[in-house]
């Protein structure tokens, strides 16, 4: 198999294989105070330390979560609940994952309005429009770091730093630049800060939100553990996956970084040798090392995965399938493709595990299989 969709998620690491393993022996409850309990509460303070230090934060000021969607909806719901009256608007850009994107809009149908400011050609997130979106009616901006899809960086510090001049707080989802990209919650300006451990090496399942100290959130729910911000009884081996999978990406993050961009540069530059009217998107902008989302003109993205997938090779298209029918993904239409664009885009994501030889072998599978399906499905 040929794994080229790191973004969707990435292999655990050996540490992160290790620590799960050690967890599953501590049987204790991290609430109790007899030993069982203090053993279990060890493995929670030392997770909670290792993914603080990959942040530049204080271990206080992380709550664990089952991964970012939740971590989204708690920021999200726990900032609109402490919101004055008057100043529940939320702010979203266009390219955001639908963990956010969804959940603005369920609560617009009964709660605050949103705005969602259009994309630029970029895929940037519109900056300009974002900071003019920052009335004085607005509770919360939510701008990701580097989108999922495309790898394109938001130019998040700018953000925050804006929506903090308005008196706005700033969700960041951070999920696909830690281990990427430097994350440091000390410079990137934001108030909460989502993450989830599938992206860089840890078990899925599990995930945290870094909050700004001393702001005022609303629980989700009732109970005691995390602050009262996240209750129930915590998944230990989850998070002990998640505290060594970042320890372990961060450490190596330069070095694969500089490896992967390496790959995915050859990657796009074999596959537009290969096929004619093929274009990367975001190739103008920053990005993340491992992303290159690619439009086949005139190829069907989904007939294109069906092949590649028979010949062992795993991608995605840029577009999400709902029950059989697929819509034009919202990211890449807000980058200015047409719909017909982006039911031709794939996108592959390259991970720690990407070697010379799958980026090799890609290039000897995709350029033969985008001209069969080309003639195969004419283009709508
Ligand atoms: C950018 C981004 N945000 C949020 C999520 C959701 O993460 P989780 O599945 O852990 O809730 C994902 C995962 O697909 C993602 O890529």
């Amino acid at each position: 198999m040929i794994y080229l969709d790191h973004n969707a998620i990435t292999p655990m690491r050996p540490e992160a294989i290790a620590a799960v393993r050690a967890a599953l022996e501590v049987f204790g409850n991290p609430s109790s105070v007899h030993a069982a309990g203090r053993a279990a509460r060890d493995v929670l303070d030392r997770a909670r330390g290792q993914v603080a230090a990959a942040l530049g934060a204080a271990p206080a000021d992380l709550v664990f979560t089952s991964g970012a969607t939740e971590s989204a909806a708690l920021a999200i719901r726990g900032v609109l609940a402490r919101a004055p009256a008057g100043r529940r608007r939320l702010v979203v850009t266009a390219v955001e994952h639908p963990c956010v994107l969804s959940l603005a809009r369920a609560l617009e149908r009964s709660g605050p309005p949103r705005t969602v400011v259009p994309g630029a050609r970029r895929g940037r997130g519109a900056p300009g429009r974002v900071r003019a979106a920052l009335g004085a009616d607005v509770a919360l901006a939510c701008a990701m770091r580097a989108n999922n899809e495309t790898g394109v960086l938001l130019p998040v510090p700018d953000l925050a730093h804006a929506a903090r001049e308005a008196g706005v707080l700033f969700f960041c989802d951070a999920v696909q630049a830690i281990g990427k990209i430097p994350l440091d919650v000390r410079t990137l300006g934001a108030d909460l800060v989502a993450l989830t451990g599938q992206k860089f090496g840890g078990p899925r399942g599990a995930g945290a939100l870094w909050v700004t100290p001393g702001l005022p959130l609303a629980p989700l729910s009732g109970g005691e553990q995390e602050r009262g911000l996240r209750p129930g009884t915590e998944n230990l081996p989850g998070i002990a996956g998640l505290g060594a999978a970042i320890e372990a990406a961060c450490a190596a993050r330069e070095e694969e970084a500089a490896g992967i961009g390496a790959l995915r540069d050859r990657l796009e530059a074999g596959l537009l040798t290969a096929v004619p009217r093929a274009r990367v998107n975001g190739a103008d902008a920053p990005r993340l090392p491992g992303t290159a989302s690619v439009t086949f003109q005139g190829c069907d993205a989904e007939a294109l995965l069906m092949a590649m997938d028979v010949e062992g090779l795993c991608a995605s298209a840029g577009s999400a399938c709902h029950s059989g029918s697929t819509t034009p993904s919202g990211v890449l239409l807000a980058l200015g493709l047409s719909e017909a664009e982006a039911r031709s885009t794939i996108r592959f994501s390259l991970g720690w595990t990407t070697t010379a030889a799958d980026v090799d072998a890609a290039l000897r599978t995709v350029p033969p299989l985008v001209e069969r399906v080309r003639a195969a499905i004419p283009a709508a």
